[in-house]
């Protein structure tokens, strides 16, 4: 089976602590816990950075393997807003990504409505809380 790639930006590294009326109480060790007891033979690599750059290279770096990789599930936090260059990075690579949003953002601030990546991801997940990755899964399976 091929395998998929979850990659976090910024500040999702504090899961379980950041603002959990939000984003709930699970670190992502405890989802990514869940989702392979769910998905026992599906390969689930898992990457968070809070550095742009850094996960610019990620996805360049699998980003054309697609005998090894079905696809990338991106929630790239305050990113999604900004980066044009994460944006570029998606549009370069063959990889399908999957845009993911633990909040639902349309509901939020309106700074948050507008994501530079929607346009080049195969689609986008927001608003389910942590089962958001298990949807962009299934999504790529
Ligand atoms: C987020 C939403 C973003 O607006 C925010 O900057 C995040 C998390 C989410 O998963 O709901 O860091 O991507």
């Amino acid at each position: 089976m091929k395998k998929i790639l979850i990659i976090n930006g910024p500040n999702l590294n504090l899961l379980g602590r950041r603002e959990p009326d939000i984003y709930g109480y699970d670190t992502m060790e405890q989802s990514l816990a869940r989702l392979r007891e769910k998905y026992p033979s599906l390969p689930i690599e898992y990457f968070q950075s809070n550095h742009e750059g850094a996960i610019i290279d990620r996805i360049h770096a699998v980003g054309f393997d697609t005998d090894l990789y079905a696809g990338i599930v991106l929630n790239a936090g305050a990113y999604t807003h900004t980066s044009l260059a994460i944006a570029d990075a998606i549009s370069a690579i063959s990889l399908p990504v999957v845009e993911v949003h633990i909040s639902n953002v349309s509901s939020r601030e309106p700074i948050r409505h507008t994501s530079l990546i929607s346009p080049v991801c195969r689609g986008v997940i927001a608003g389910f809380g942590m089962d958001s990755y298990r949807l962009a899964i299934e999504s790529l399976l």
